[in-house]
């Protein structure tokens, strides 16, 4: 905790901060914080926010197709999971002094981002796996140093969020397992739909390290832990191993062991696609905007009447 009281001079609160910041400790809401800190925060919040409500749109396509009950209940529970940590996040904004209502009209009118990842499309059933396994797994390399990032409200938020990720990365793993163990058609399902997610998952952790102007000042706030590059190669050791297990190959002729590192080597990613996708022109773009703004429009009755209800009730 750091002191804000009105009789310390703004030199003083900085210096309060940046030791608070030395020390190890958490940013909390009532305490001073530069405006470059908070806009930094508010920025990514939001975004990490849209991502867990526009990320529910991919994998929703298949509720209502899941090949059994049980399938459906795992679904339906991991879908409802990204929904509430859209919550979270929200909140965890809200702490910064943005509500929740000018982020969702941010989000709707395209000037804030969400991942990426969430405009590919989902063809096939053995992508519910795919995005369990790959997906999910890449969001919990970049989740987990969060749950110790700086900001007390976000880095809370991150381990009930990470706690739940890890079941959705198993039940990803756990359908792939029984398809890769089910009929020709299904394996080549798995492995088809792996060739189109491996590279985007690859970029999900942002730009190689020379190219993400802002990595060096978020990882001087301690928001950030590590760099883009060396997320990206953990996950590429974590998910190696995983992909024999399953007897799938990934879709990359560079990928290989270094002894000399004692890590992979890979290939790549296009980036080239990767900006275009953030530009609006990936394959799904204006179908999940389009789905998100509707969606808002269906509720406005809803907010309309817990707002009555809370008016008759104050
Ligand atoms: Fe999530
Ligand atoms: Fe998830």
């Amino acid at each position: 905790m750091t002191a804000t009281h009105h009789d310390v001079r703004e030199p003083d609160l900085e210096a309060v901060f940046q030791a608070t910041i030395d020390a190890d400790q958490r940013i909390e809401p009532r305490d001073w914080m530069p405006d470059d800190y908070r806009r930094t925060l508010i920025r990514q919040i939001a975004q990490h926010a849209h991502s867990e409500i526009i990320g529910m749109q991919p994998e929703g396509n298949w509720i209502t197709r899941a090949p059994s009950l049980r399938r459906k209940a795992i679904l339906l529970a991991k879908v409802q999971d990204e929904a509430g940590h859209g919550m979270y996040l929200y909140a965890a904004a809200e702490t910064l002094g943005v509500d929740r209502e000018e982020l969702t009209e941010k989000l709707i009118s395209a000037t804030q981002k969400y991942s990426s990842i969430f405009n590919y499309p989902t063809p096939s059933y053995a992508d519910v796996g795919v995005i369990g396994w790959l997906v999910d797994g890449a969001a919990i390399c970049n989740q987990v140093p969060l749950c110790r990032c700086s900001y007390g409200p976000y880095a809370r938020a991150m381990v009930r969020i990470c706690k739940e990720e890890s079941f959705h990365q198993r039940q990803g793993y756990e359908l792939l397992l029984a398809m890769v163990n089910g009929t020709p058609e299904q394996q080549a399902m798995v492995q088809e739909s792996v060739d189109r997610w491996w590279w985007p998952s690859l970029m999900m952790f942002g730009p190689a390290d020379g190219d993400s102007p802002n990595t060096q000042q978020s990882m001087a706030w301690n928001i950030k832990r590590h760099t883009n590059d060396e997320l990206r190669q953990r996950f590429v050791d974590m998910s190696v191993p995983q992909a024999e297990a399953l007897g799938v190959t990934l879709p990359d002729p560079d990928l290989r062991w270094n002894p000399e590192r004692q890590a992979h080597d890979f290939g790549e990613p296009d980036w080239s696609e990767f900006t275009a996708v953030i530009a609006g022109s990936g394959p799904a773009n204006t179908q999940r905007l389009a789905h998100r703004r509707r969606a808002h429009e269906n509720g406005a009755w809803v907010r309309e009447a817990a707002q009555a209800y809370a008016e008759k009730h104050s």
